[in-house]
């Protein structure tokens, strides 16, 4: 099987591509800033992409417009059967969230997509499928549910309204992008997130953010381990 992963920032996939000792992919042959690795592991082909160094401003190219771009280029690009998601998140002590943990994706919407003219609303909010999680070892530690995009780091007042009303239990920004392109290229979408900090909880969103960061990039990389063991060819 050949595995796309797909990381954001380069500080969340650096433990991941250490681990596995992937080898960087030079030249990529496109006008995106991503970073490509390579590695076989358990008998699967595995790419893994981070979205790069955005060259005007210097920071990681996050939020849905990179993500879309890199994943549709690469998925098409190496024909890949499966998109692997891991990420940090903003989750929800209302909804049982703590920091460091990692939650697979049930469903995947967007909360800032407002269109209220008759199909456009459900078109807006999108309700993309995820990858069936039954289907993986039951050996996993994982929590599951509703993720929701947007291109904010921040969250609004009326928003905290509609993740109580879609029961959304991690906030990121780039679950949507990429369940979407996976949709249109009918393969399924694994989203993996580890959270970094509480949207209910009171603090102050980036700091919160930056503080966890690195324990949640760990997180991401010991579950990595144990779902490629997983998904190993037998
Ligand atoms: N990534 C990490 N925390 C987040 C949050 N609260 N909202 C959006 N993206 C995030």
């Amino acid at each position: 099987m050949k595995i796309l992963i797909f990381f954001a920032m380069q500080e969340e996939s650096k433990k991941t591509v250490e681990h596995f000792d992937f080898k960087k992919v030079t030249p990529t042959n496109s006008p995106l800033p991503y970073e490509l690795f390579e590695q076989k592991i358990h008998g699967n082909e595995v790419f893994l992409c981070n979205a790069g160094i955005d060259s005007r401003f210097n920071v990681n190219a996050v939020g849905t417009v990179p993500a879309a771009l890199t994943v549709y280029e690469l998925a098409t690009k190496l024909n890949v059967d499966i998109v692997i998601n891991p990420g940090t998140a903003g989750g929800f002590k209302s909804r049982g969230g703590n920091i460091g943990d990692i939650y697979l994706a049930s469903k995947v919407l967007f909360h800032h997509r407002e269109i209220p003219m008759g199909p456009y609303e459900p078109y807006g909010i999108g309700t993309f499928d995820a990858y069936d999680f039954g289907q993986l070892d039951q050996s996993l530690h994982f929590k599951t549910g509703v993720f929701s995009s947007s291109d904010s780091l921040t969250c609004r007042e009326h928003e905290i309204e509609f993740f109580n009303q879609h029961q959304v239990i991690v906030k990121e920004m780039e679950a949507g992008a990429i369940a979407y392109v996976c949709e249109q290229l009918k393969i399924p979408y694994l989203g993996v997130k580890s959270i970094t900090d509480i949207v209910d909880g009171g603090r102050v969103t980036a700091e919160e953010f930056l503080e966890n960061l690195e324990t949640a990039s760990k997180n991401l990389q010991q579950f990595l381990t144990a779902l490629l063991e997983s998904l190993k060819v037998l």
